[in-house]
């Protein structure tokens, strides 16, 4: 196993502490009674097992409370002990019976000598299945720490599949969990762990970041509002748009304002991966389903299960994968490559592409019956250059979130810098706006960035059509002269939002509106003293 543990500390790094601490004291363990060691482990096992339960669904974006089912149980199972430093990966799962195997063992050579160690799975995975299904049966077959090589653990979660079969018992009866070896749960282990385990996760939960999205412009409010009527169904949406244009951003404010959205969104993109490997990717395979596919894959669908999955550079995807995906836009089912079991796909699909279809489709290297299961809704986004109204709130909101990640006060763009972004014409979209700002964020030592088009090698900045310059210029000036207008508003009210809102003749909303966009902060307003 290895010394290093993951940061910042969460139940698993507890464990895996607690675990090298267990091995340091295995001479202690070795003075016990075999029966008292296997009675120590088991209750430590049944302690942890709640608290890993908990950060696993987390994690994996389930819902806290509701019973797995089998499916998920074992991609729950195999992912905490993965992370504990084994290498499971389930092997099959017919009802009422899951088994996995591994072939790294998370205590190491270590577990040669204290073999009781292995009870630490079979207490895990039986502690989870009874609290899911109310009895779990864990028989672990094979063993490393006995010389056989791998792990194999079958767990029996119907008792009448399990009669007859060897393994220990495990059950759940008003929420406490019982084991054929130690009865009960032992409360005050279990309460002083998972105070301890627990505790650690909330403090070092990672939330996803929320979305901001800029929309000014006429064309982006449009993109927006169809993104909000579609996002509560599940129809499929394509979206298009040149590189960099926020395609991904779009795909993933749909997934938020979605029911799906507190399960997994996942993303794939098809021009990135291998021709020849882009099926087994989205669907998995099976063990030895071809040389080398030595375990089971589960792939981008079983992940993105009951979320949404982005399938980034559609265009991309090769004609037998095609086939394939329109199945599951169909039927809602598919096969792992090598497998014959059909597998049921609770999934959105939102697709996105930056190359004009229509060729495509004409040249027969995209099914049309496909594009239009796809393109149910499309959404186009147009390049920053035909939006140019975006432009200074996505810099501000840029260079606030530059001040929030490098930890330093905000910085403005001076009317140098304004102009040049404004005379740009942004071949690169929002994506270049943001290197752009970034390196200037990054040379400028003062609050007031002055330049920011000193491109690498003296790349000067493309001249747009003078329609496009002029009304980009007049919508600067205004923007300034709003932002100016609020923030001496505030500085005469002291920060309070009604009265600037009086003032300047607007509702209350609008004036939150504006603040945000500009990126001002009226708290910084009511203390004047400290500003
Ligand atoms: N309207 C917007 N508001 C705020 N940020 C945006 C907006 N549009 C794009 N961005 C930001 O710009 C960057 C590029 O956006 P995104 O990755 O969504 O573009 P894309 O069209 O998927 O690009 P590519 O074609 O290169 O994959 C991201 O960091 C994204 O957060
Ligand atoms: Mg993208």
């Amino acid at each position: 196993m290895s010394a290093s543990h993951p940061s910042p500390l969460n139940p698993v790094a507890f464990l895996q502490a607690f675990i090298v601490q267990s091995i340091k004291v295995a001479g202690q363990l070795g003075s016990l009674e075999a029966r008292d060691r296997l009675r120590y482990i088991e209750h430590l096992g049944l302690a942890a097992a709640s608290c890993l339960e908990s950060a696993g669904r987390e994690q994996q974006s389930l819902d806290a409370d509701a019973p797995l089912d089998q499916d998920r149980y074992a991609s729950l199972i195999v992912e905490i002990k993965n992370q504990i430093g084994g290498k499971f990966s389930r092997t099959s799962s017919a009802p009422g019976y899951v088994s996995v195997v591994n072939h790294v063992c998370p205590f190491g050579d270590a577990v040669m000598q204290a073999p009781e160690l292995c009870r630490m799975t079979s207490s895990v995975f039986g502690a989870i299945g009874a609290r899911n299904f109310g009895y779990a049966k864990v028989h672990l077959h094979k063993r490393i720490a006995t010389g056989d090589g791998c792990c194999e653990a079958r767990i029996f979660v119907e008792p009448a599949l399990a009669q007859g079969q060897p393994g220990d018992e495990y059950q759940s009866r008003d929420g406490t969990v019982s084991s054929s070896l130690v009865g009960g749960e032992d409360p005050e282990l279990q309460r002083k762990l998972s105070d301890t385990w627990c505790a650690n996760r909330k403090t070092t939960k990672h939330t996803a970041p929320a979305i901001h999205m800029v929309a000014e412009s006429p064309a982006m409010r449009a993109a927006l509002r169809v993104a909000r009527v579609v996002a509560p169904t599940d129809a499929s949406v394509l979206i298009t748009g040149e590189t960099g244009v926020g395609k991904e951003i779009i795909a993933r404010t749909i997934h938020a304002l979605g029911k799906r959205h507190d399960k997994p969104f996942v993303t794939i993109n098809c021009g990135a991966i291998p021709e020849g490997l882009v099926e087994t990717e989205l669907f998995g395979h099976e063990r030895g389903a071809f040389t080398g596919a030595y375990d089971v894959h589960h792939g981008y669908f079983e992940r993105a299960d009951g979320g949404t999955l982005f399938l980034d550079e559609i265009n991309s995807l090769p004609l037998a994968v095609q086939v394939k995906l329109l199945r599951v836009l169909q039927e809602g089912t598919f096969e792992r490559v090598g497998g014959s079991q059909t597998l049921a796909a609770d999934v959105r699909i939102l697709a996105a592409t930056n190359q004009d279809m229509t060729g495509l489709l004409r040249e027969g290297g995209f099914r049309h019956d496909l594009y239009y299961r796809l393109n149910v809704v499309p959404i186009d986004i147009p390049p920053l250059r035909r939006r140019i109204d975006d432009l200074s709130a996505l810099a501000n909101h840029i260079l606030r979130r530059l001040s929030e990640k490098y930890g330093v006060a905000e910085k403005i763009l001076g009317s140098e810098a304004w102009h040049q972004l404004v005379s740009h014409d942004w071949p690169g979209n929002i994506r270049e706006l943001e290197n752009l700002l970034e390196r200037a964020f990054l040379f400028t030592e003062g609050p007031l960035i002055e330049h920011v088009l000193e491109l690498p090698g003296g790349t000067s900045a493309g001249a747009p059509a003078d329609g496009v310059n002029l009304r980009a210029l007049k919508h600067q000036a205004a923007s300034a002269a709003e932002r100016r207008a609020i923030q001496d508003s505030l500085q005469r009210y002291r920060g309070q939002i009604r009265a600037v809102a009086r003032e300047l003749g607007v509702t209350t909303r609008a004036v939150h509106q504006k603040l945000k966009s500009h990126g001002i902060k009226p708290a910084e307003y009511r203390h004047p003293v400290a500003r």
